[in-house]
């Protein structure tokens, strides 16, 4: 079976700091639950980890309980960084979770056909990642701001989640990058660095993380034209 660990314990800070953006709502429900939503659509599906600040937790739990249609559910605590709250996140594992999900909370217009592919192309390579290709040019550029070099943009994909993970390969990466101090900017990298696969699995440019006040506006704006 599969459990989907969600990390939503950041700060917000380019929403505009304050509040936890997960919370804010998006056309009438708070973004975390329309993610959580989705996900338990997904039969195979059937645990969640929701990671939160330390203060947020007894509200959270709140918000879950009051919210019908959910998969079994457990909200913890997160870390500084968003590994740390996952790496929090991984201490709930249920016995029976085969494959791990993480989902950032913040991209709540994930499709279930995307978590579908994803859990599909974990059970068969190991690891595997929502992407999108690269719609922009990419450059790589030195401390003082001028261009090194320009990567072909056909080799480029732009990385979202979820990314999903047989539970074995997933633990091992978590220990290893703890063992190691460090710190990746996502899942996958941490498993990159065992040598082991990822399959990068097709995903949909409106997966949108929503990070900044624009991106409320552009959520309702996609969220309208799929329900057309
Ligand atoms: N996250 C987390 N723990 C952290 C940092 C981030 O659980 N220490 C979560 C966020 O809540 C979010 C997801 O990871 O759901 C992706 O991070 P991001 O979009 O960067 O959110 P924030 O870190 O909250 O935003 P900002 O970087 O603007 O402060
Ligand atoms: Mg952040």
């Amino acid at each position: 079976m599969v459990t989907a660990i969600f990390p939503a314990a950041g700060s917000s800070v380019r929403m505009g700091g304050g509040v936890n953006k997960n919370l804010l709502e998006l056309a009438g429900e708070p973004i975390l639950i329309r993610t959580l939503k989705t996900f338990s659509q997904v039969g195979r599906v059937n645990f969640l980890i929701v990671v939160v600040a330390a203060h947020e937790v007894a509200a959270v739990e709140g918000l879950l309980s009051a919210t019908a249609g959910l998969k079994p559910w457990r909200v913890t605590v997160g870390g500084s960084e968003r590994q740390y709250s996952i790496a929090n996140g991984l201490k709930l594992l249920p016995d029976d979770a085969e494959i791990i999900l993480v989902h950032d909370a913040a991209r709540p217009l994930i499709s279930a056909r995307t978590i579908d592919d994803v859990i599909d192309a974990a059970e068969r390579f190991g690891g595997a990642i929502a992407a999108v290709p690269s719609k922009d040019t990419i450059k790589i550029v030195d401390a003082d701001g001028f261009v090194k070099s320009t990567p072909p943009r056909s080799e480029l994909v732009a990385v979202q989640t979820p990314q999903g993970f047989k539970r074995e390969i997933l633990l091992q990466a978590y220990a290893q990058a703890a063992a190691d101090k460090f710190l990746g900017t996502d899942d996958a990298s941490l498993v990159e660095r065992l040598g082991a696969r990822v399959k990068v699995v097709a995903s949909s440019y409106d997966n949108i993380k929503i990070t900044t006040p624009e991106d409320l506006g552009v959520a309702e704006t996609l969220l309208r034209s799929e329900n057309k």
